[in-house]
């Protein structure tokens, strides 16, 4: 960690990480009884790239609405950029991007048309002005490429794809450059390639200062977006962590070798586990582990220190039962 004197304006910025979203006992009952979301308490700090993860129907998109205030919640507190939700949301709304589920537009005008209005309509944040048509003109292109619509952005919206529709709704987000991004599965019918430019635009926004709250299931990709981790499963935050304190080096090392079994034989008891020519190896630091199998004339075709995987840490704390399917 940095040190810097005592009191100074930097140590005070260091320590104390400025809480974008924060939320005590958060709840909401649906009728019928159902517990969609149930106490939970989230934190997001800024600068974050947040990744909510849960299964189908666990309570992530009614997180997403009540943290908007599109819907109330059954109990609980909320605030959202240090304001009280959904009390303060004239002030809060205009600084957040949002993109939830489906995002609405009108088919028959373009999508550059459809940002301008709904940038028009919207509100904003006090003392700014909205700026002219003009002005909700270049931003609207200015998003749109962002998006990777530059060169359908004149085209009627009933003629995009599913994937085009997402895009849209993103570059809504994008409008006015917020300092939150709220963005609900925002890769939802996105096809590989999509998926990574926008992974790419999410993570330059961030390094320029937005911080980033987004529910996925693509596990992959929040491992290599995210810096921290909240897990919904049923209606309860099991699991709030940074992703690198979850991914630490578990102590062990990881061995592939085309000579696994000289290697086992060489390191005996140390050797906890075999699965072909991996091999996964306790109480061994990995340089001089590499030195004594190389040493040894053992071929080494990877060693390294052994990280858990998001999967198997959502499985782990994960309650569901197989074959149970989701309320
Ligand atoms: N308007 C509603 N009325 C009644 N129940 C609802 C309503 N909206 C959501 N639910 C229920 O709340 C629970 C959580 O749903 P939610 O949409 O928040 O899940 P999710 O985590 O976003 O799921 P998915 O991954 O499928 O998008 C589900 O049991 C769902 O059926
Ligand atoms: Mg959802």
């Amino acid at each position: 960690m940095r040190s810097a004197p005592p009191g100074s304006a930097e140590s005070a910025a260091d320590l104390t990480p400025e809480v974008v979203i924060h939320t005590e006992g958060l709840t909401k009952l649906f009728a019928g009884g159902v517990r969609a979301v149930d106490g939970i308490d989230l934190e997001v700090q800024r600068g974050d790239v947040y990744g909510f993860l849960g299964a189908n129907g666990s309570g992530k998109t009614t997180t997403v609405r009540c943290l908007l205030g599109l819907v109330l919640a059954t109990s609980g507190r909320i605030e959202v950029l240090g304001e009280a939700m959904p009390r303060r949301g004239a002030s809060v709304l205009p600084r957040v991007g949002a993109l939830v589920e489906g995002p609405a537009a009108y088919g028959h005008l373009s999508g550059h048309r459809n940002l301008v209005l709904q940038d028009a309509s919207g509100r904003r944040p006090q003392g700014q002005l909205g700026g002219g048509r003009k002005d909700r003109g270049d931003r609207a292109t200015e998003a749109l490429a962002q998006v990777g619509l530059g060169a359908v952005g004149s085209r009627p919206v009933r003629g995009y794809s599913l994937g085009m529709r997402q895009r849209l709704g993103l570059a809504a987000a994008l409008m006015r450059q917020p300092e939150l991004l709220v963005l609900d599965e925002p890769t939802n019918g996105l096809d590989p390639q999509g998926i990574r430019e926008i992974r790419e635009l999410l993570s330059a926004l961030n390094r320029t200062g937005t911080t980033i709250f987004l529910s996925s299931h693509l596990l992959a990709e929040v491992e290599q977006l995210c810096t921290r981790i909240g897990l919904l499963d049923r209606g309860q935050l099991v699991l709030q962590e940074p992703l690198a304190r979850l991914r630490a080096p578990t102590g062990r090392v990881v061995v592939v070798s085309p000579d696994a079994a000289r290697a086992a034989a060489l390191l005996g008891g140390c050797v906890e586990h075999r699965d072909g020519e991996r091999l996964l190896v306790k109480g061994a630091e990995p340089a001089v582990l590499n030195a004594r199998l190389v040493s040894n004339g053992i071929r080494v075709s990877e060693l390294g220190p052994e990280r858990r995987r998001l999967e198997d840490i959502v499985e782990e704390r994960t309650r569901r039962r197989s074959g149970e399917v989701p309320r």
